[in-house]
């Protein structure tokens, strides 16, 4: 009887440690998306989003430590990057910690998808299994982690100075991206949620940002514009109100969203009173008919 008590005893204590150390980590979290070696391909490589993922070992000191930092960085970056994490001590994930070269716990890899070019006919178009990974090396911290991730981001976001510019490119015939936006910001910085923007519309619509009170006008050009009007009146007339808006310092400190579709010469002003991405995506559906291909509105789920 206490020789089986022993031993039941004894096989309790191990059970719940392996209950402990076998757990996954973030299961229960909704910003973190833990993986294994059969969601790892999808979620990693068939998205524009660049990844972060922590390859863990639930018994690691360190990986305890990160955890709530890194769930505080997923927080943050919800929407804006992907966060995953995959654990390492699981028989099904040992191989593919292997093939990524994992030899301590925990590591932080960062996987980032090519670039498309849109000049460059789809089929021709680069192999999405491509994807650039680096380790993390900085701090272990959530503000730089969230500055290194940010930096990371791929941009489709084209900075624009100059009107004529500006009008050329809003006017271009596109077949793919007939849809241009331009946000007007106070910042010179584009920000890290327009570029998931133009992400989740990648292939769809076209964005650019101009630095408001460092924009190019026209300059009573009038060959240009009589030019320019004759083909897009409305647009151009626009683009001329605009101008003098953007030279009047109280309203050049307005950030404005405005969409373009040249080939009907139409254009409209984004009427939301905040500009996060939810607000700005309803609109797009809404108004232009066009669903996003990643993000939290699109029929994309994530595992
Ligand atoms: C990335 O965006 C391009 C352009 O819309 C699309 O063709 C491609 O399928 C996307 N890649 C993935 C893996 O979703
Ligand atoms: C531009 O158009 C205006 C109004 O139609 C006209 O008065 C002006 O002469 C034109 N300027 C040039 C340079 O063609
Ligand atoms: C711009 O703002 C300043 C300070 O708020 C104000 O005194 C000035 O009249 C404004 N100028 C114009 C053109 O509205
Ligand atoms: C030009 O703008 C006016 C006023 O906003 C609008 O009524 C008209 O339909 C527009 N023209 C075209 C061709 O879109």
């Amino acid at each position: 009887m206490k020789k089986f008590n022993l031993i039941f005893t004894i096989s309790w204590a191990l059970f719940n440690s392996l209950l402990i150390y076998g757990q996954n980590f973030y299961d229960s979290n909704p910003n973190i998306i833990e993986l294994n070696s059969r969601t790892f391909d999808r979620v990693i490589h068939h998205t524009n989003y660049t990844t972060l993922v922590e390859f863990y070992a639930p018994w690691c000191g360190y990986c305890q430590k990160l955890k709530p930092i890194l769930e505080k960085t997923a927080k943050q970056l919800n929407g804006i990057v992907q966060i995953a994490a995959i654990n390492c001590d699981l028989d099904m994930n040992k191989q593919l910690c292997g093939q990524e070269s994992i030899e301590g716990f925990p590591t932080l890899k960062v996987f980032r998808p090519p670039k498309i070019n849109f000049n460059v006919k789809p089929e021709d178009r680069v192999d999405f299994k491509t994807h650039a990974s680096e380790v993390y090396i900085g701090e272990r911290k959530v503000s730089p982690m969230i500055d290194f991730m940010i930096s990371r981001i791929k941009s489709y976001v084209k900075r624009v100075q100059n009107i004529k510019n500006l009008r050329n490119l809003i006017c271009k015939k596109d077949k793919e991206q007939e849809l241009k936006v331009v946000y007007f910001s106070k910042n010179e910085k584009v920000s890290s949620v327009f570029k998931t923007l133009a992400i989740d519309f990648l292939g769809k619509v076209k964005f650019y940002h101009i630095t408001n009170g460092v924009f190019k006008g026209f300059e009573n050009d009038e060959v240009e514009i009589n030019k320019s009007m004759k083909t897009y009146p409305n647009i151009t007339k626009f683009l001329l109100e605009l101008e003098k808006d953007q030279k009047d310092k109280n309203n050049s400190k307005n950030n404005r969203l405005v969409f373009f579709k040249a080939q009907e010469d139409k254009y409209l002003e984004y009427s939301g009173e905040n500009f996060n991405k939810i607000d700005i995506e309803s609109f797009i559906m809404k108004e232009f008919n066009i669903t996003p291909t990643e993000g939290p509105l699109s029929k994309k789920v994530s595992i």
